[in-house]
């Protein structure tokens, strides 16, 4: 089959490959009918995120129909439509019971401490072979896996398998409430989702930063304020917004390849070089992609600089295990809440899908690009450059 490998950093190739087979009685072999990229894989292929296994398929996001089964599986049959959860969770673990199936204590074959297990990641995390392919094994596929129902389309759906759980479980860490006002930073498809989410909850203000003007204005069409940190200090800015007490919500939905702003430089240009060096030890930019971000801690700086007392932050923009810099003593004098993590994906799908069917929530607005399966590095490229207009793309095999 045609799969995206990982061969090195900044280096990955749509190849062929052997195509996944049974392994275990409670495995499916899905065949992939639409997949998609997230900013987890730039983060991979930029270095950012390290630990990749040459030859690891990547992607994390699919749906598809089962093709076989093992003869444990009890939920599905060959042929049904299924959306699958990016992080894989045995079903029955102590972790697994209480919904937080990123925290899994059996589907991570290095062991219950070694981290989140998903698809088309890191040596640490599995690896499981990814989902940028035309199949893939999924191990526990009675837990692993959630039913299309009839009518509802691939693409309503896609965005089901990773990032709108991801954005609602942002929010639902930052507890929002009518009276809150919250900033997002990052305005890729995670931000843009948990814009989405927040506006369900109707927050006094949701504040949207980032610097890549298409995105900005996406955010701004739904009625978010944008903040462009070229232009304004956001921290600065989110203060004059809101009477001098910051916003008392904020959900980071940037992660380690943060940037800081060109247009003033960073006052902590110092700092990010040194976190750069331990964060990256090996880069591969070449004809301007796959360039890590300058300021890995920028919005974990910014964040507990602009949050009001007493307020909370919320953290799903991934970071790596060497991501260190946090200020806990600024947190601390402001008593501030941190809430973060890897999504339990299973948990939401069900109640996610309820909004597809009833039509408030439209993937349409959010997929802004689709192309061929075949077209995926070009995508990656367009993707890893924040080119105009692009938001999430569809890649249909
Ligand atoms: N926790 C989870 O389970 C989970 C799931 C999916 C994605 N993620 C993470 O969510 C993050 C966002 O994913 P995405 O697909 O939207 O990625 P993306 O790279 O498309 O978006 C990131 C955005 O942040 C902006 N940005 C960079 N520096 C900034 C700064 N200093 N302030 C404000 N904005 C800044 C960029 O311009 C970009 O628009 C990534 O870290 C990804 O790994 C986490
Ligand atoms: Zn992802
Ligand atoms: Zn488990």
């Amino acid at each position: 089959m045609k799969a995206l490998v990982f061969n090195d950093v900044g280096d990955i190739e749509l190849k062929d490959v052997q195509d996944p087979v049974v392994k275990d009685p409670s495995d499916a072999i899905i065949k992939i009918t639409v997949t998609t990229i997230c900013g987890t894989d730039l983060h991979m292929v930029r270095g950012t995120v390290t630990g990749m296994k040459k030859g690891t398929i990547l992607g994390h996001e699919g749906v598809g129909i089962i093709e076989k089964i093992g003869t444990h599986v009890k939920n599905f049959h060959v042929g049904d439509r299924v959306i699958v959860p990016s992080t894989i969770a045995c079903g029955s673990c102590e972790f697994c019971l209480k919904e937080l199936y990123s925290q899994c204590n059996v589907s991570n074959p290095n062991g219950p401490d070694k981290g989140t297990a998903f698809y088309g990641g890191p040596e640490a995390s599995g690896p499981f072979n990814g989902m940028q392919a035309e199949k893939v094994r999924v191990p526990y596929a009675d837990i692993n896996l959630v039913k299309i129902p009839e009518g509802i389309t691939d693409e309503q759906v896609i965005l089901l398998s990773d990032i709108l759980p991801t954005a609602y479980m942002g929010v639902e860490f930052a507890e929002v409430k009518p009276e809150d006002t919250v900033a997002v930073f990052g305005c890729g498809p995670v931000g843009q989702l948990v814009i989405a989410c927040l506006k369900r909850l109707s927050p006094q203000k949701i504040f949207a930063i980032d610097r890549v003007p298409s995105r900005l204005k996406l955010a701004e069409s739904q009625g978010a304020i944008a903040i462009n940190f070229e232009e304004h200090d956001p921290v600065k800015q989110l203060k004059k917004l809101t009477n001098g007490k910051g916003p008392n919500k904020i959900i980071d939905a940037v992660g380690v390849d943060a940037q800081c702003p060109e247009s003033t430089g960073s006052e902590f240009k110092k700092e990010f070089k040194k976190e750069l060096k331990k964060i990256v030890p090996k880069k591969n930019a070449k004809g301007g992609n796959w360039v890590p971000g300058n300021g890995p801690s920028q919005v974990l700086r910014w964040a507990v600089a602009a949050v009001a007392k007493a307020g909370t932050i919320s953290i799903i923009g991934v970071y790596s295990d060497q991501s260190k810099v946090f200020s806990v003593g600024e947190a601390m004098e402001k008593n501030i809440t941190v809430r973060s993590g890897n999504c339990n994906h299973r948990k939401y799908i069900p109640m996610l899908l309820e909004w597809v069917k009833d039509g408030s929530f439209k993937s349409s607005k959010f997929i802004t690009q689709k192309a061929p399966f075949a077209d995926i590095v070009h995508a990656y490229k367009k993707f890893d450059k924040r080119a105009a207009g692009w938001i999430k793309v569809l890649l249909t095999i």
